[in-house]
């Protein structure tokens, strides 16, 4: 259905953004052919890095000539098999666009093109006495531009949102090559549809962003730590709502099942935390804000709450390199468990205080299905990230329908408590066929009526979202 790449295309998108710019090499083929999802790899017939809306305009009027399919791609972190090249041809990397170009001290903005990373954002606009919140683990590779695509998460999200809640406006290159600006840059806007918060979290399926118009905060001054072992899995999950329901709103609330942060321990070899045996889960919590007293106040009552739970001794990170290292450890987690066993991620939410039902339901269906998980995420906003591990599963079993039906049981356990099957790491690739688990045929028929109308010719990203 699509036209293979010869010479004669090569030649084109040299002249479009230069034959430096124009990678077919095996070795670079199969870089850019793999993200950070299970061990998927699938070769691109070419590798495009234009540098500018007008060329990647070009590079798409002319795919669309030509049916040739074009997947966008950042910096290659995603969890959901996003960027991958499922039917081969063009991959169309944007980091050449890595330009911050405007910080808007006087509005509180920022314009950014999508190839910056996160944490250089993040420090830059820091200085200035600023803050991005969105903090997905990746931060310090991954691309402004990837997040917008998946709506990325990350622990202050309970707090402060995420990447949706930043996005005022986007100019994005449409499959069939026109520029346009999604929106205004106010921080209200109720001016016919919101074609910009269609574009955020659309995973590359209907648009190449090329300019991010953001929101800003003033950055809180102060933030205070703690981790909290809790001897019963269930009661660390049940007393996250609970710090809500007394009145606080953490900046970070995340939960780490036993064998995630013990791995993470073990494999760091950090000396600050040892998990002791009879514990079976972690809270990390933490509150920011301007008054020292304020917070010290607020991180003891929250502790006070905690210990009339089965808890061991509350850990207070008091200086900011024990803050940094606990922080690390949270977010080595994803890459710790996944270098040490054969997993399968799933990413799901749900309301906050449904928490403890979805846990016990997945432990119950893991039981049933003779496999092992490892759960961690961001608690406080009922988003949790489940590591099923293949241990003693036949390939046959982890490779076919034995392991979806699995899936397919945590999915529609977070359906009935009323959550779906991602909170910040998009469908792409991996989850689409479940997708009807949370979907209407409706509801569906509307989403793909929005493709078809976009991207006619459906060279865009093809094969992610909808089955
Ligand atoms: C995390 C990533 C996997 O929370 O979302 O660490
Ligand atoms: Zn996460």
């Amino acid at each position: 259905m699509y036209t293979k790449i010869q010479s004669a295309a090569i030649k084109k998108l040299q002249q479009i953004v230069g034959e430096k710019y124009v990678v077919f090499d095996s070795e670079s083929l199969a870089s850019y052919g793999h993200d950070e999802t299970e061990d998927f790899l699938f070769f691109p017939e070419v590798v495009v890095k234009p540098c500018s809306a007008k060329e990647i305009s070009e590079i798409l009027v002319f795919a669309n000539k030509e049916l040739i399919p074009v997947t966008p791609r950042g910096a290659g972190t995603g969890l959901s098999g996003g960027a991958l090249p499922i039917y081969g041809g063009i991959i169309l990397s944007i980091e050449r666009l890595d330009q911050i170009l405007e910080i808007d001290e006087r509005n509180l903005q920022a314009t950014v093109e999508p190839g910056v990373i996160t944490e250089v954002f993040q420090n830059a606009v820091k200085e200035l006495g600023l803050f991005y919140p969105p903090d997905p683990s990746s931060k310090g590779s991954c691309f402004l531009g990837g997040n917008v695509a998946e709506s990325a998460g990350g622990p202050k999200c309970v707090k402060y949102g995420t990447t949706k809640d930043y996005i005022l406006n986007l100019e994005v290159v449409l499959p069939t090559g026109e520029i346009i600006y999604t929106g205004a840059n106010t921080l209200k806007n109720s001016t016919g549809y919101n074609l910009t918060q269609l574009m955020v979290g659309s995973e590359g399926t209907l648009s190449i962003v090329t300019k991010i118009i953001v929101k800003l905060v003033p950055h809180p001054k102060y933030d205070l730590l703690i981790l909290v072992p809790f001897r019963i899995l269930d009661e660390a999950c049940a007393a996250v709502s609970e710090v809500f329901r007394a009145g606080f709103i953490p900046s970070a609330i995340e939960l780490m099942e036993r064998d995630a942060l013990d791995w993470v321990c073990r494999f760091t070899e950090n000396n600050m935390v040892k998990v002791e045996n009879d514990v079976q889960a972690h809270l990390l919590i933490e509150v920011d804000g301007n008054d020292l007293e304020v917070l010290t106040k607020e991180i003891e009552a929250i502790s006070v709450l905690m210990s009339k739970y089965n808890t061991g001794d509350i850990l207070f990170a008091d200086s900011a390199t024990q803050k940094q290292e606990l922080w690390k450890l949270r977010r080595r987690i994803n890459e710790v468990v996944t270098a040490n066993a054969i997993t399968k991620e799933q990413d799901t939410v749900v309301p906050r205080a449904e928490l403890p039902q979805l846990v016990k339901g997945i432990k119950q269906i893991g039981e049933n299905y003779k496999f092992k998980t490892v759960c961690y995420g961001h608690a406080g906003d009922g988003n949790l990230h489940i590591r099923i591990l293949k241990g003693d599963l036949t390939d046959e079993q982890w490779n076919g329908e034995y392991i979806k039906n699995a899936i397919s049981e945590m999915f529609i356990l977070c359906k009935k408590l009323k959550g779906t099957i991602s909170g910040e790491h998009g469908i792409g690739y991996i989850q689409k066929e479940y997708m009807g688990i949370v979907f209407s045929e409706k509801a569906l028929e509307i989403q793909k009526g929005i493709k078809n109308i976009m991207d006619p010719n459906r060279i865009l990203n093809p094969g992610k979202i909808f089955v």
